[in-house]
């Protein structure tokens, strides 16, 4: 078959891109490995910075959002004996919104599935072909079948373990793994505090998140080995009422529905382009969740290429031509943030780390333009 962009994977990125370019009557290919069942399960991070919640409601996409989306004015910031809470509202002018990816991937298919863009799930020896001549993607379908899409344009937007940025031969890698893992909870218990808090204890980071007013997400600081067979829900709220503990404030306990182990690192490619093979989103870049940008990099990156290739299919390859470099911005002010932010948080060093952490926690909280920085690369530089 052939059609204008051929996408391979249909995660956030692949999905928000092949909505935004259908807006502008741009035909759109998606080849996604897994099943669509698959993909919607994925439990990832949830928040959306200002300008995420500005998009997709722009684009049709907020109803759910707007009505399920738990609008948040900061974060809490805390270690032992302190918690300071830093109002983002107040220091910038822009709120955060917890929604979780699950629930946009879940809008994204609806989306998709009602504009009528063809997407092949559970593809398999998916192949880019000629990605600087005229490019294809080959693939097998769910019957069986051999398919080949022939584009004029291929965006990989197939995460960190896809083939598309290993079609790029000069490809130049960044990569940093930290000395530390998240253990990821869900427990079916409303949240005991009104928004996110992320704590630094001597025993290591905890974050106490949510999903619903009736669904709290919980994060633990853990090696990056580390077994969660080790980890028994009594053992899980022993360690998080430890790290989460402030005077006056109790942690609610519930059932725990899901753990697992989530690994830690920063990683950026460049270029984000190779003659008409484009990257978005986590095919080009990870970084770690403590800064929650992952999402919202990957709509950052989508919304700038579907400008881009608007412009191009319409005669005018300015923007296609600097996508690279201009994504590459964002991503590695992202990158420094979400480094910033991990390493401030998560216990690692010796006693002379630890005075350096609680310093710049004291006056993270404590001094306007410090707590300033923070808020403004949280909440989302505009995009
Ligand atoms: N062929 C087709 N699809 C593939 C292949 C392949 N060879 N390899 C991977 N994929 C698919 C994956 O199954 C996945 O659905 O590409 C998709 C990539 O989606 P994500 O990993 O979610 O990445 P992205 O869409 O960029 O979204 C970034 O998602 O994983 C989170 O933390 C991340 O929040 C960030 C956001
Ligand atoms: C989450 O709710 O999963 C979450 C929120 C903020 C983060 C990371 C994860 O920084």
């Amino acid at each position: 078959m052939r059609t204008q962009v051929v996408i391979v994977g249909a995660g956030p990125a692949g999905l928000l891109l092949s909505h935004l370019l259908g807006l502008e009557g741009i035909d759109s290919v998606l080849v996604e490995r897994q099943t669509a069942e698959h993909v919607q399960a994925r439990i990832r991070a949830g928040m959306l910075e200002a300008g995420t919640v500005e998009l997709l409601r722009s684009v049709g996409l907020g109803a759910r959002l707007d009505v399920e989306g738990m609008e948040h004015r900061g974060i809490h910031l805390q270690w032992p004996g302190e918690r300071h809470h830093l109002d983002f509202v107040d220091l910038v002018g822009r709120s955060v919104t917890i929604y979780g990816q699950t629930e946009i991937t879940k809008d994204l298919m609806v989306a998709r599935e009602k504009a009528g863009h063809p997407a092949y799930y559970s593809a398999s020896d998916v192949a880019l072909h000629d990605v600087t001549g005229s490019p294809s993607v080959t693939f097998v379908d769910a019957d069986g079948a051999a398919q080949r899409v022939d584009a004029d344009v291929v965006v990989g937007c197939d995460g960190f373990h896809g083939p598309s940025r290993l079609s790029i031969p000069s490809s130049q890698v960044w990569e940093r793994a930290y000395p530390f893992a998240w253990l990821g909870v869900l427990a079916d218990v409303a949240p005991s505090a009104d928004e996110l808090i992320y704590a630094w204890h001597p025993d290591g980071f905890a974050m106490h998140s949510m999903r619903s007013p009736r669904v709290s997400r919980f994060y633990l600081q853990v090696a990056p080995d580390e077994d969660i067979a080790e980890w028994s829900d009594d053992r899980i709220w022993t360690a998080l009422a430890t790290r989460l503990a402030f005077s006056g404030w109790t942690l609610e306990t519930g059932t725990i529905t899901e753990k697992s182990v989530l690994p830690m690192r920063s990683f950026v490619t460049t270029p984000m382009r190779h003659g008409n093979l484009y990257l978005a989103g986590d095919a080009a870049h990870i970084v770690p969740p403590t800064g929650a940008k992952g999402l919202n990099l990957a709509v950052a990156d989508v919304a700038l290429l579907a400008r881009a290739l608007t412009a191009s299919f319409r005669g005018d390859d300015t923007l296609a031509d600097a996508y690279s470099e201009t994504a590459l911005q964002r991503v590695w002010r992202c990158t420094h943030f979400s480094w910033w932010m991990t390493s401030m948080l998560h216990r690692h060093g010796d006693d002379f780390d630890a005075q350096l952490q609680l310093a710049q926690l004291r006056r993270t909280v404590s001094s306007v333009s410090a707590a300033t920085e923070l808020a403004d690369n949280y909440s989302g530089i505009p995009l």
